[in-house]
């Protein structure tokens, strides 16, 4: 089906009153985008959405839609009536959940590890390979973020291991790790949501006997060899006491989901308890590692 896109130029305070506006006006979609780029990483649960000071709030509409009706609709309800900041893009006719599809390849993280989707032959049926198709939850291997974790668990002699992935969304690093030959993982997420798709991406890799999944308020208390959390710098330093009670006497630990900004204090605060090795940096992201001692 052909598309038009509607694209309004939007501020921190205007964005979500703008989204709504676009739904009221019919929008089959709402996203936003940073005029600028600057990366966005998902609210936790409970937190308010942060807006980017430039956005473009985009509807997307059925090509039969009246845009002129919707452009006079906005108009009538826009402070600015004269100024308000618009542009239509006809969207080419495509199957667009084809394309993704197109677009999705086996990804590679380190020496022996692939992310493969189940839409794809698997490149190398010899390496460790974890099938995992995007779902709800986060984690798909394409974030640097999750990138950073897997290159570092592919690094890891993990046979025989217990690995705790704090924050496991999808599931995909606890698959990893059991892949990789942990002989447990124990999944820990906030959201119900992704202890389902953690589940679920188990099943499909045949690893749901090792793995144990939990909300935060019925994790367990045990000693691990690796632990794992990418999550956000803020959780991560208030979370810090918490995850640092997993990880065992000469445990490994490696933080993700940290801005390079971020890190010289998060660096810090787990060097009270760990050896710290030098920061990973993939695009502005940083990963953090070290050794409990
Ligand atoms: C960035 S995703 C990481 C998913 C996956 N581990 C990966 O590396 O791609 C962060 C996950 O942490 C979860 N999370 C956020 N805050 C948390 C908290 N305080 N306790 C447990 N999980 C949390 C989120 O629900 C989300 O699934």
């Amino acid at each position: 089906m052909p598309w038009i896109q509607l694209r309004l130029q939007a501020n921190e305070e205007t964005a979500e009153k703008y989204s709504d506006w676009l739904s009221a006006a019919g929008a089959q979609a709402v996203t936003f985008i940073d005029a600028q780029d600057t990366p966005i990483y998902e609210p936790l649960p409970g937190d308010e959405v942060i807006y980017w000071a430039n956005t473009v709030v985009m509807g997307l509409f059925d090509a039969a839609h009246d845009m002129d009706k919707v452009i006079s609709y906005l108009k009538s309800i826009h402070p600015d009536k004269a100024e308000m900041a618009y542009k239509l893009e006809q969207l080419e006719d495509k199957d667009w959940e084809r394309e993704w599809m197109d677009n999705f390849h086996p990804m590679k993280f380190g020496e022996r590890l692939w992310i493969c989707p189940s839409w794809r032959e698997v490149p190398d049926p010899e390496a460790v390979n974890v099938m995992l198709d995007p779902g709800l939850a986060f984690g798909t291997g394409t974030h640097p973020t999750t990138a950073l974790c897997l290159t570092w668990l592919d690094g890891l002699d993990l046979t025989g291991k217990t690995v705790v992935d704090f924050g496991c969304g999808s599931g995909i690093l606890s698959l990893a790790a059991l892949k990789l030959g942990a002989k447990k993982v124990i999944g820990i997420d906030i959201d119900p949501q992704a202890l389902q798709a953690s589940l679920e991406n188990a099943k499909r890799n045949g690893c749901e006997d090792r793995l144990e999944l939990y909300l935060p308020k019925d994790q367990p208390s045990l000693k691990a060899d690796v632990v794992v959390a990418n999550i956000l710098a803020g959780p991560l330093k208030e979370l810090a006491p918490t995850i640092i009670e997993f990880v065992g006497d000469n445990g490994l630990l490696a933080l993700s989901g940290v801005l390079e900004n971020q890190a010289p204090e998060l660096q810090t605060i787990y060097g009270q308890w760990c050896a710290m090795d030098p920061i990973q940096v993939q695009d502005e992201w940083v990963r953090l590692s070290g050794v409990r001692s």
